[in-house]
């Protein structure tokens, strides 16, 4: 599929068929894909823990659901925890990995002169507030960059993903999974095949593209061109709005056909 297509057919999916495993070959495509994405310094602070629903206790999988999340828990077969590890901020380690960078010609031009400026002027900055950083927007920011490269492949792969989250579920995480001490569990990825139509209800609407964007200030619009809306519904990034027609039929035969409990409290 095309980028454009993939990211218009990308919405949370949240019933999965149970008995269709997940390649792990696809999970791996996806962790790779994550594993691509930028982010500050390259310091490579996203992190996954891949937990496959028949290998997982039960304690782990309750500490897993979060209060909206009994549909996905009770059939995806695979959930991916994402976590941003703040000892990829340390001081030497961050230095270390812009020099890097400048020694593989992928930051400055002349490697000597990068790295001297890197020491002389980043490490000084950067030695105050690193640890204030490692639990920052930007390293927050970067793992939402790997995780949304990992969800398009997993789109492309024909695969459904919706991301969880709850702060309760945080501390249970750190020891059930034996995360170490400097992981900070953002979400959980359901991933799975969907057992609902692959519109699911159509596309989730979003606000209005001029209530986002602005153009030189804020308050100034950045003008929607509706010949380029039209192009984007040509390539399907843009696509029929949720609610269709036929949604709740297909909610209802969907949720009996997988028997969904609606279990509301799980998790709280
Ligand atoms: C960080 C994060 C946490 C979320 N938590 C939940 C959740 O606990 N349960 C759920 O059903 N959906 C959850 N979602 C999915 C959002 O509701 C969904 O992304 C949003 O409604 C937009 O729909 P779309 O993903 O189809 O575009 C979460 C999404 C994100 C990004």
């Amino acid at each position: 599929m095309e980028l454009k297509e993939v990211i218009g057919w990308r919405r949370s999916i949240r019933f999965y068929l149970p008995h269709r495993p997940v390649e792990r070959e696809k999970v791996q495509k996806m962790l790779e894909a994550a594993r691509r994405a930028s982010c500050v310094g390259n310091v490579n602070n996203t992190r996954a823990v891949v937990v496959w629903k028949d290998q997982a206790s039960d304690e782990l999988i309750h500490a897993l659901t979060p209060p909206l999340g009994y549909q996905q828990m009770q059939t995806a077969p695979c959930f991916i925890v994402w976590y941003s590890d703040s000892a990829a901020y340390e001081v030497d380690k961050w230095v270390g990995d812009l020099k890097n960078l400048a020694d593989l010609r992928r930051l400055g031009t002349e490697a000597e002169a990068t790295k001297d400026i890197i020491e002389r002027f980043l490490r000084p900055l950067f030695t105050p507030i690193w640890q204030q950083m490692a639990v920052g927007p930007l390293a927050f920011m970067d793992l939402g960059q790997a995780v949304a490269q990992a969800t398009l492949v997993a789109y492309d792969e024909g695969l459904g993903t919706c991301l969880m989250s709850s702060p309760r579920m945080v501390d249970r995480l750190t020891k059930l999974l034996k995360l170490p001490e400097t992981a900070a569990v953002v979400c959980i990825m359901s991933v799975g095949y969907p057992a609902e139509s692959r519109e699911a209800g159509g596309q989730t609407p979003k606000y209005p593209f001029e209530e986002l964007f602005f153009e030189m200030e804020y308050g100034q619009t950045f003008a929607e061109d509706p010949q380029v809306v039209e192009e984007m519904k040509q390539a399907r990034m843009i696509q029929e709005p949720a609610p269709l027609a036929w949604r709740d039929a297909e909610l209802k035969y969907v949720a009996r056909a997988l028997g969904i409990e609606e279990v509301w409290q799980i998790g709280l």
